[in-house]
């Protein structure tokens, strides 16, 4: 009986351990499992033929493996959005601009090129985020340019008064530590504009020095703003300034790279290109018709010269 009891309670503590080991605090599709060498190993699945990533729940997941993930999950209909539907405020949308099935390095950085599993390519920064022009598979991208310095443009609710910057910033600097396990003296810069709600803050890390992956933050954070957590606690993010909390309605992240873009026309979209060759080709036909046309001028001013100098010669 004694030995039942005992049974018992053995059982009791490992599905207690099991229960502890249920949750990744930085990746809500992650699954956790008890393992026997390392106690408890959170896995996330990033595409149907590899074995599931191991992640570390306690850092931010590197955003190419986020978006390895979300590929896979869109492709096998999985949900993208999070257990619970619907808009988390009115003005939320969902953002899959930009989203490609990316090569990730065995750390969960990005491959300097990227092809989205096509034969189009094109190089990338630290953030994932293209900056040449895309190019055919023979495309060289030599190394992985490092964002330095990424510009967020938030803009507050209409329900905050008097907010300032200073307030910003150390709120700023809270939600950076707390929920991102970031060091908040990435912070540079914090401008505040009270007439539009606008929030712009600079976040840097110095040049040509290792630091912390500024994209994986600004990824979690485009989430957490503009469609649901990543995080496994749905908790809203909003910011502390002075002793109001501020919801944010929207975001828009600038990258600013240690090497600038190589960005060209190709950017510009096919209307604009369409509309510089029509413009071109007319100025070309105009300079033509006018070049033409002076000299028919000109030849017809000598014929009239000519001509009636001969009747008089012959006369
Ligand atoms: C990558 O490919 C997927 C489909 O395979 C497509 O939906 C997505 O727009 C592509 N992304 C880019 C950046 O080309
Ligand atoms: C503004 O409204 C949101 C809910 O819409 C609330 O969570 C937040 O605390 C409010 N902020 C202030 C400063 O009243």
């Amino acid at each position: 009986m004694k030995g039942f009891i005992l049974l018992v309670l053995a059982v009791f503590a490992a599905v207690g351990t099991v229960e502890s080991c249920g949750s990744c605090r930085t990746m809500k599709w992650a699954i956790c499992d008890v393992d026997s060498a390392s106690g408890c190993t959170c896995k996330l699945t990033l595409d149907e033929t590899g074995s599931p990533q191991p992640i570390d729940c306690e850092k931010l997941v590197p955003k190419c493996f986020l978006m390895k993930a979300e590929m896979y999950r869109a492709r096998n209909k999985l949900s993208v959005r999070g257990s619970i539907a619907g808009k988390p405020v009115e003005t939320a949308f969902v953002d899959n601009d930009g989203i490609y099935d990316p090569d990730c390095e065995a750390d969960g950085r990005f491959k300097a090129k990227q092809c989205n599993k096509t034969e189009e390519c094109w190089c990338v920064n630290s953030a994932g985020v293209r900056r040449t022009d895309k190019g055919d598979k023979n495309i060289k991208c030599e190394e992985l340019v490092e964002t330095y310095w990424i510009r967020l443009d938030l803009k507050h609710t209409a329900n905050a008064t008097n907010v300032d910057a200073t307030s910003l910033k150390e709120g700023l600097g809270k939600l950076l530590e707390k929920r991102y396990g970031y060091d908040k003296t990435l912070i540079d810069k914090v401008q505040y504009d009270p007439d539009g709600r606008f929030i712009v803050a600079d976040l840097k890390k110095e040049m040509g020095k290792p630091g912390p992956n500024l994209g994986n933050m600004a990824y979690y954070m485009e989430k957490d703003l503009k469609v649901l957590p990543l995080f496994t606690s749905q908790e809203k993010v909003s910011l502390e300034a002075g002793t109001q909390n501020l919801e944010m309605e929207k975001i828009l992240v600038y990258y600013v790279d240690e090497k600038a873009p190589t960005f060209t026309m190709q950017h510009l979209s096919g209307g604009i290109i369409a509309v510089i060759v029509v413009v071109v080709l007319a100025v070309v036909i105009g300079i033509l018709l006018l070049f033409f046309c002076n000299r028919r001028r000109k030849q017809q001013y000598s014929k009239t010269q000519i001509t009636p100098a001969s009747p008089s010669l012959s006369t």
